[in-house]
């Protein structure tokens, strides 16, 4: 027996001599499996939940187990359906990451958008949160919106992600492909990394990383002005008001556990107060990303690392939308997921979605509580002031 070893004895007939790294070996195994075990039980946990059938806003037949409520901070469970919405203001479809260029990408977005345009006329908008592609080629812009290009429905917003600008060592240098693929689809001009646009009269703030960092993003002070312009234009009148970036904010969506070892999975700490003082000031306000590949969270992820993809920090609504073309981490994994989101005056309501089978994934559906939202009014298209009522003959005296 190696020095340092253990002897196990079994019987007269096994007798077994480890030596540390083997002793590592099996211990390693162990813990693997019970893990494995743990994951298994709280996966299968759903399917033992009440079920008292679909809340009165979702239109089809669903079963519906449970509503995750995103209450300030963080994610709760809430065994209870929330009571029927409010005013409908929005409906947005949601996908992410589409890393065109990286496999079979592309059959995810094609099929996506194919789900997406079946049912153009129950939604408002569809919000591509970055990395469009997977290393950022003018070829792969070329193909990935020519993809985009099928949507025959209104209102589709792209965001451009640290992939879209080159990958590691090529990090900026695709950055020019990005602007110019982004600014022919958006009929845009500007050549800033961040812009605005509206939908339906709501305020829509694209954000996006001023520097080469392959991982990370790089906010100026003058972006985060530009933001907070924008946003209070915006939010006025009560209206919600939506801002995009690829990278979710420092210590949200489980981004620790997604990117353990390299750094980039979120803005960082200094970038993430300011945004947070400046979108906090306003009710209503979402803050929709991408870059994590998360995936949908349900109570595992929840439990084991206080995290989810749909939170509340500062009273704005975070939703970190999964990765659409290459898979995910935690949760519901799976490549084609995405989300919709349904804003009312009262709530928004997250369900997710498998895009590529058109699945509706009941597992996963999330409400947050809004601040008496209200509907953005254009005053060109509302009719014309009634004159007075004229006074007939004989009004009066039927008075
Ligand atoms: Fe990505």
């Amino acid at each position: 027996m190696p020095e340092g070893g253990l002897e196990i004895t079994f019987s007269y007939y096994y007798n077994i001599s480890l030596s540390f790294s083997e002793r590592y070996y099996y211990m390693k195994r162990i813990i693997a499996v019970a893990v494995a075990l743990i994951i298994a039980v709280f996966a299968a946990m759903p399917a033992f939940s009440a079920d008292s059938g679909a809340p009165e806003f979702f239109e089809n037949e669903r079963n519906i187990p449970n509503v995750m409520v995103a209450d300030e901070f963080r994610t709760a469970d809430t065994a209870e359906y929330p009571d029927a919405a409010g005013e409908k203001l929005l409906t947005i479809d949601l996908v992410s990451d589409t890393h065109i260029g990286s496999g079979s990408s592309s059959s995810y977005l094609r099929a996506g958008i194919s789900t997406i345009n079946a049912e153009k006329n129950e939604i408002d908008s569809v919000f591509v949160s970055g990395d469009l592609t997977d290393s950022g080629y003018d070829s792969e812009f070329s193909e990935c919106y020519s993809i985009l290009k099928n949507y025959t429905g209104e209102n589709m917003i792209t965001v451009n992600g640290n992939h879209d600008y080159g990958r590691w060592s090529q990090s900026g240098a695709m950055r020019p492909y990005a602007i110019k693929h982004r600014n022919e689809f958006m009929g845009i001009s500007t050549q800033k990394d961040y812009y605005s646009t509206e939908i339906n009269g709501y305020k829509v703030v694209v954000m996006g990383s001023e520097g080469n960092k392959p991982n990370s993003a790089d906010i100026s002070d003058e972006q985060l002005e530009f933001v907070r312009e924008e946003v209070r234009e915006g939010a006025q009148g009560g209206r919600p008001v939506f801002v995009l970036c690829h990278w979710p904010m420092r210590n949200t969506h489980c981004e620790r556990i997604s990117w353990p070892i390299i750094p980039g999975g979120a803005l960082d700490t200094s970038t993430t107060r300011k945004l947070q003082n400046i979108l906090g000031a306003y009710d209503n306000v979402f803050y929709i990303s991408g870059h994590l590949h998360a995936g949908l969270n349900g109570r595992l992820t929840r439990l084991l690392f206080r995290g989810c993809c749909v939170e509340q920090h500062n009273g704005i609504t975070c939703i970190n939308v999964p990765s659409l073309g290459k898979g995910n981490h935690l949760g519901y994994t799976a490549k084609g997921t995405g989300m919709r989101l349904t804003v009312y005056s009262d709530k928004a309501v997250v369900e997710g979605r498998n895009f590529y089978t058109g699945e509706w994934l009941d597992n996963y559906v999330y409400e947050v509580s809004l601040k008496n939202a209200q509907a953005a009014v254009n005053f060109e298209d509302m009719p014309a002031m009634l004159p007075e009522t004229p006074v007939l003959p004989g009004d009066e005296e039927a008075a």
